[in-house]
């Protein structure tokens, strides 16, 4: 299992020692929102290019935004490895995926905790990321909406079916007990904020939602 820690729960007064503190993460998860797809603000490609020469490891860029389109380049040029978008927020995803691989750049889909599995169904054999949200995008720790396992072993089954190549990741509401339970269903990244960053030494919690 990869863990994704989500610096929307870090101190963003230090942003470099928070980075710091997570070495055993396996990628970064980056929370862009805009205020009008999800209501809350965060930040933009500006605060991502900063913190990029302060970590080797992937950044896992989560666009939480209306028109990811209109941001794509910015967000690509400040060293994202990974751009997930949300599949509500476009009508021709097939074109942002295309551009991203262009760049060399991971493809990532994502659902809200009510959006089936099935508008994603057309992109599943061309993606590399598929992000299922156990909460409602917005905030950081809110509680684990287990009806979207569903969706999870869902994307499991088809993923095993076709071969498909992508890795299904889990954001909102991450502890242990919901760690397992994501496990069980045959998800392959867990992305966590509060749990990792609210926690004294957050490599620990890193190890714990591993097992
Ligand atoms: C929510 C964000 C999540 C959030 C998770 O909209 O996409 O990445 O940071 O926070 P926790 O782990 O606290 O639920
Ligand atoms: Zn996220």
């Amino acid at each position: 299992m990869k863990i994704a820690p989500s610096i929307l729960a870090s101190d963003f007064a230090n942003l470099s020692a928070e980075l710091n503190t997570i070495s055993a993460a396996d990628w970064i998860h980056i929370d862009v929102m805009d205020g009008h797809f999800v209501p809350n603000l965060t930040f933009g490609a500006p605060v991502v290019k900063a913190i990029r020469n302060h970590t080797d490891k992937p950044f896992d860029t989560h666009l939480m935004i209306s028109n990811p389109e209109q941001y794509l380049d910015d967000f690509i040029a400040a060293g994202s490895d990974h751009i997930t978008f949300h599949i509500e927020t476009v009508k021709s995803p097939k074109a942002l995926i295309d551009k991203l691989h262009k760049h060399n750049v991971k493809a990532g889909l994502s659902l809200k905790p009510k959006t089936p599995v099935k508008d994603i169904e057309p992109y599943l054999k061309d993606i590399d990321v598929v992000l299922v949200m156990s909460v409602e995008p917005g905030f950081g720790g809110q509680s684990f909406i287990e009806k979207t396992l569903a969706k999870m072993q869902r994307l499991s089954d088809l993923k095993k079916r076709h071969n498909y190549s992508y890795e299904i990741v889990v954001d909102g509401g991450i502890n242990e007990t919901t760690a397992k339970q994501c496990r069980d269903v045959g998800v392959d990244v867990l992305v966590a904020g509060s749990y990792i960053f609210k926690a004294k030494d957050r490599n620990e919690r890193i190890q714990r939602l591993k097992l």
